[in-house]
């Protein structure tokens, strides 16, 4: 696999996050944000079948919780680093899923075309979760190319976390979370809902829906025409 694009690969390392013997790392922010993405997921998700392609799976600790609330689904985490990975896989050991192990993906390369990609396409639907902000942009643009390659007619692309939306930002703290992402790295920063869907249109997807979410969140749903 090609390097990944973004350095943000490294945010969660034994050492950096409270890990497990075996392998499992432990998001700060999980806890509080499952129970409503769970919530906001299931009327777009239970009783679909086929696969979800997770992007950006991190600790693997959505993929757990997902494969969980939604057993009608195979849950196809994905990773461009190896320890997230490795805790994706730890967390479905010891939540005793079947699920498939990780994928190695970078979302900023043409994924769609990888052997692991096709033989489980078309996807039902691809979820990113807290990645496309703190990447260049070069990830959304992949991640919404690849999902309009992949994507089932009818199936869902699924952004969680913060955006701006006209331009403007949705609460003071995401203002100064998007300047300090921008201080750490230029190319990182909240993505505007409508940059993401001027790059939908021509990848064959549609907006379907942008639900608020707490802590200044959004869930934003395009669907595939
Ligand atoms: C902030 S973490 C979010 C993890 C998880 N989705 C969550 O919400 O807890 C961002 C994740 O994006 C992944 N990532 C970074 N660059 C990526 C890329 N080019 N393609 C796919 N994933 C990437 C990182 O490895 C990391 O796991």
């Amino acid at each position: 696999m090609a390097a990944p694009t973004s350095t943000h690969v490294a945010k969660y390392h034994a050492g950096n996050v409270p890990a497990a013997a075996d392998g499992r790392l432990f998001s700060d922010v999980f806890l509080r944000n499952s129970p409503p993405l769970i919530a906001a997921l299931a009327p777009l998700l239970a009783g679909r079948c086929g696969t979800v392609l997770e992007i950006g799976a991190g600790t693997g600790q959505h993929a757990g919780a997902c494969a969980l609330a939604f057993p009608s689904l195979t849950w196809q985490a994905s990773d461009p680093d190896a320890t997230h990975r490795a805790s994706v896989s730890a967390w479905a050991a010891h939540l005793r899923l079947a699920s498939p192990p990780p994928i190695a993906l970078d979302a900023a390369s043409d994924w769609a075309t990888l052997p692991e990609i096709t033989g489980i396409a078309p996807l039902t639907a691809v979820v990113a979760m807290n990645v496309i902000h703190i990447a260049p942009f070069a990830v959304a643009e992949g991640i919404v190319a690849g999902a309009g390659k992949s994507l089932a007619q009818g199936g869902l692309l699924i952004f969680y976390g913060p955006f701006k939306v006209h331009g403007a930002h949705i609460g003071d703290g995401n203002a100064g979370f998007d300047a300090g992402l921008r201080a750490d790295n230029t190319e990182w920063g909240l993505r505007d809902v409508a940059e993401i869907e001027a790059l939908a249109r021509p990848a064959g997807l549609e907006f379907a829906a942008l639900q608020a979410m707490p802590a200044n969140n959004r869930l934003f749903v395009l669907r595939k025409t």
